[in-house]
């Protein structure tokens, strides 16, 4: 399972980066709008960073706006994935741009169906955005375990990206449906080294062995 952080911060991503651990990152405009730079020039920076997959979403959201705004993203890096929104105009922006070579990310997808369309227009990766649904008091989980289906049915090659995860408990839930990638906020990638009684029992370890030995 590959594991992205879904974030525009510069520190967290080199911080995850560190870990050994990241495989990519994904950035939306609220998130790149929270740094309060640049935004062409923070998703250059992160592309240093991270030599991974990293999701440029564009602003446009008609089909002639996320042509022009997706070339110009994809410029910036080579590896750099034009994000799109899962719409009918995102839908076609996805098959120009899978027919021109340029990776993608639909995002915003909330539906089995918008999976189904735009993984048959070549799409490199979909975001199911489960803690949203979970929000609305819906059953995320159940739209990653749908879109694995379908793709294993159909042989379809598009990644499942679990996205808007909110808890560790999502991460396990996502693994264990089969998400290829998840993307993960930065307290939640911490959490996953987490538990309570490794830090008890390592405290207790500690103790006896400074009894019986000193130091
Ligand atoms: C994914 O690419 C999105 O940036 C993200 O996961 C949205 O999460 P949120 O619902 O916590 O905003």
């Amino acid at each position: 399972m590959d594991l992205y952080i879904d974030t525009a911060n510069l520190d967290e991503i080199k911080e995850a980066n560190d870990l050994g651990v990241l495989d990519g990152v994904t950035t939306n405009p609220s998130l790149i709008a929270k740094e309060k730079t640049d935004y062409g020039k923070r998703l250059a920076e992160i592309c240093k960073v991270v030599k991974g997959p990293v999701s440029a979403e564009v602003i446009a959201i008609d089909f002639e706006g996320m042509m022009k705004e997706g070339k110009e993203r994809a410029k910036i890096a080579p590896n750099i994935v034009v994000k799109l929104p899962s719409t009918v105009d995102g839908l076609k922006a996805c098959k120009a741009m899978s027919d021109a070579d340029i990776k993608t990310n639909l995002t915003l997808c909330f539906q089995p169906l918008q999976a189904l369309m735009v993984a048959k227009v070549g799409a490199f990766l979909v975001s199911p955005f489960i803690g949203r649904i979970d929000d609305i008091g819906e059953d995320g989980m159940l739209l990653i375990q749908q879109i694995r289906q379908i793709y294993d049915n159909y042989g379809f090659k598009t990644k499942v990206l679990a996205a808007s995860i909110r808890h560790p408990k999502h991460m396990v839930e996502c693994a264990l449906a089969g998400a290829d990638v998840a993307t993960v906020p930065f307290n939640v990638i911490k959490q996953m080294m987490q538990h309570p009684l490794t830090d008890t029992g390592l405290k207790k370890f500690v103790e006896d062995y400074k009894k019986a030995f000193g130091g």
